[in-house]
């Protein structure tokens, strides 16, 4: 048996610098055509000369891979600088609630005031996409339900503004996601399938510490529930985060699961083990090329077979080296071959 997918697109994806990205980047461009990179390296991105320079630095390492750039939004961020973006075909703004996750420290502490307000008129005007780390600063099961109340503050402020709100991880989120039409929403694999027990539960398992945190069974069901459906408002977006084993092992270990190998396996094995195979298509590209407005630069055809392979239990970075999810266990399925049009 065989399953072909077109044009599989990761709509949130972290591919980091230097010798980070020269380790990752392989994982998410032999099965997708792109992804929506984020901005928050060490040095963020934070203008659009930064964005060109990581956008080309990705080309230059995988052609066949394209980096769907994300401005990061700090507090100075203005009309000019959004213009020089838009130019560079820069689509996205990312928007970091001020210490919420890895490298926000440049983010927006007061979200609702006239300067971020008059940056998210600016958006809507220009016609960017708002993509969101929804999350507060409160206790960790409610950052994403305690952060609802500004996402519908900037929805209904802004109706042609699209807002993305990443990794969604609280079924509370899914009414407001039904409620605003410029309200999207990305899915990642680990909060679909796994939750909190699967970190702390039994022994305490770092490689499953992220933001926003994983969450209940509830919260899990109704979420895969979205991803199987191909919801005409979500997208797969896998949040894979690599964090260096040395970082993981120490206190506070770094938030982030590195998930890029082997997504498109594991999600066909999910989607068929809910017999909703023919809603992957949707989830892992249409819905995305549709609510983004993409034309792709580059197009392939990813095949799939029943062949079982083991999850590496770690990844070489230099001396070090990083866990991917699920590691050591093993898939059913394996890409057979990867077709690129030109
Ligand atoms: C991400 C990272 O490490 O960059 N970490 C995470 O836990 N997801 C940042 C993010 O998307 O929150
Ligand atoms: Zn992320």
């Amino acid at each position: 048996m065989q399953i072909t997918l077109k044009n599989p697109l990761d709509m949130h994806l972290h591919l980091r610098e230097g010798e980070m990205l020269r380790s990752v980047l392989g994982f998410s461009a032999n099965s997708f055509i792109g992804g929506v990179v984020m901005p928050n390296l060490s040095t963020p991105i934070i203008d659009a000369k930064l964005a060109l320079s990581y956008r080309s630095e990705i080309s230059s390492l995988r052609d066949d891979f394209e980096a769907i750039s994300t401005l990061y939004i700090t507090p100075k961020l203005n009309k000019t600088e959004l213009q020089e973006a838009k130019n560079l075909n820069i689509n996205i703004l990312k928007l970091y609630p001020k210490g919420a996750t890895t490298n926000s420290q440049n983010g927006i502490s007061s979200i609702l005031d006239s300067n971020t307000m008059e940056i998210f008129a600016l958006a809507q005007d220009m016609d960017f996409l708002l993509s969101i780390h929804a999350e507060s600063a409160g206790f960790s099961m409610e950052r994403e339900y305690e952060f609802l109340s500004i996402i519908k503050q900037i929805a209904h402020t802004f109706p042609k503004l699209k807002i993305i709100i990443e990794h969604l991880s609280d079924c509370r989120s899914i009414e407001v996601l039904e409620k605003y039409d410029n309200v999207f929403a990305t899915l990642t694999l680990h909060h679909i399938t796994l939750t909190l027990d699967d970190l702390l539960g039994g022994g305490l398992n770092p490689h499953l510490f992220c933001k926003p945190i994983l969450k209940t069974p509830k919260d899990r069901d109704a979420l895969l529930s979205l991803a199987l459906m191909a919801h005409p408002k979500v997208s797969f977006g896998s949040d894979s985060a690599p964090h260096l084993l040395s970082r993981k092992l120490i206190s506070p270990a770094s938030a982030g699961i590195f998930s890029a190998p082997n997504l498109l396996e594991q999600l066909v094995e999910l989607f068929e083990s809910h017999n909703a195979l023919e809603n992957l298509q949707a989830f892992i590209s249409d819905n995305a090329i549709k609510n983004y407005n993409l034309n792709p630069r580059v197009r392939k055809t990813i095949t799939l077979t029943r062949k079982e392979r083991i999850i590496p239990s770690y990844i070489p970075v230099g001396s070090d080296s990083i866990v991917p999810l699920n590691a050591g266990s093993t898939l059913k399925w394996s890409i057979q071959d990867i077709s690129r049009e030109s």
